[in-house]
């Protein structure tokens, strides 16, 4: 099975050359893709030693709202500069005023190439911070753990796909993220669900600690039932992850970030494999019934007819 990374390897690797003070610094000018359509420009724009790495994202929009910004600025604080024409967001790395140690420069390639994921996690700590405030506000006022939910959450949106998106919708006793996804054929869809179910299954079975997942078709999960423009289609799927204060907690949030970000190009992902898997099964399947086929053809039975003792049948 293939691990898929949180940062991007072209980007970390391209980077990991540049800073590499043993070798001269060479002009670059490259685009690199990563999922969900995100586009980093990485180029020498003045000098060879003057790198600028932009990003585009397609739901910046969404994400300012949710603090990207301010998320951003703490990461990437001294390097960040104007952004390029066509991206949302550049840093600027001069070579010849790198961070003095190679373990602070590896660091910092890391952390660029984080880029994406760190964007992408602004709504996430947002949501997190609106938990711990709900969740002390709950304990102060003595909130009765089952009752119905009394304030009303804001749910955020991140449209990250053209027809996809992340829905998160903190509470004082969990945080709900769900995915909408788009099955481009039947044949995902059903995959899709047997995937879905059996993460539905493996938790009931053995996985406890792991957080709550409900998958639905077409119908929306109450918690988004009252979203806007939500567009209702047979082919929308929603799969919902339920996190309950234990993967809250503080020193689970980074990494509860980066995995639950990757969920749906893994979920593509073992569609695709999954189907590739089961043509070569039927490629081999129908290699095997050739065989027999072939074996079976009158003319070879006739070559075959011997006597008893082995010699030939003469039919003349
Ligand atoms: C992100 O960049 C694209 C391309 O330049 C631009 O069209 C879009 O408006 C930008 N989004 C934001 C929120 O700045
Ligand atoms: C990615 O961008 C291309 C061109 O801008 C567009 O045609 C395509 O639909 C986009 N894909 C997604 C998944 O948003």
């Amino acid at each position: 099975m293939l691990l898929l990374q949180y940062h991007n390897l072209l980007l970390k690797s391209l980077l990991t050359e540049a800073v590499d003070t043993t070798t001269p610094p060479i002009a670059i000018d490259q685009l690199v893709s990563d999922f969900d359509n995100v586009t980093f420009h990485i180029s020498t724009p003045e000098t060879k030693t003057k790198i600028l790495v932009s990003m585009y994202i397609k739901c910046y929009n969404d994400l300012l709202k949710y603090g990207a910004a301010e998320l951003l600025q703490r990461e990437y604080g001294p390097y960040v500069v104007d952004t390029e024409q066509g991206y949302n967001f550049s840093l600027l790395i001069d070579l010849e005023n790198l961070p003095a140690t190679v373990e602070e420069r590896e660091a910092l390639v890391d952390k660029i190439s984080l880029l994406k994921r760190n964007a992408l996690a602004a709504p996430f700590e947002r949501a997190f911070k609106q938990f711990d405030e709900l969740s002390t506000e709950a304990t102060q006022n003595n909130v009765d753990l089952y009752a119905p939910e009394a304030s009303q959450t804001e749910v955020m949106a991140i449209h990250y796909r053209a027809e996809e998106s992340i829905f998160i919708k903190p509470s004082y006793d969990r945080v709900t993220v769900i995915f909408s996804t788009v099955f481009k054929d039947e044949t995902d869809r059903v995959f899709g669900k047997i995937f879905l179910q059996e993460f539905v299954d493996a938790r009931r079975r053995a996985i406890q600690n792991a957080p709550q997942v409900l998958y639905s078709q077409k119908e929306p999960p109450l918690e988004i039932r009252n979203v806007p423009n939500l567009k209702i289609s047979d082919d929308i799927g929603y799969v919902t992850f339920v996190l309950f204060p234990r993967h809250l907690a503080a020193q689970r949030r980074e990494t509860c970030i980066s995995h639950i970000q990757i969920f749906r190009d893994y979920f593509h992902y073992h569609i695709k494999c999954s189907k590739a898997y089961m043509h070569s099964r039927m490629r081999y399947r129908v290699t095997e019934f050739l065989k027999v086929l072939n074996r079976a053809k009158p003319e070879n039975l006739e070559k075959e007819r011997k006597t008893a003792s082995g010699r030939r049948f003469d039919k003349r």
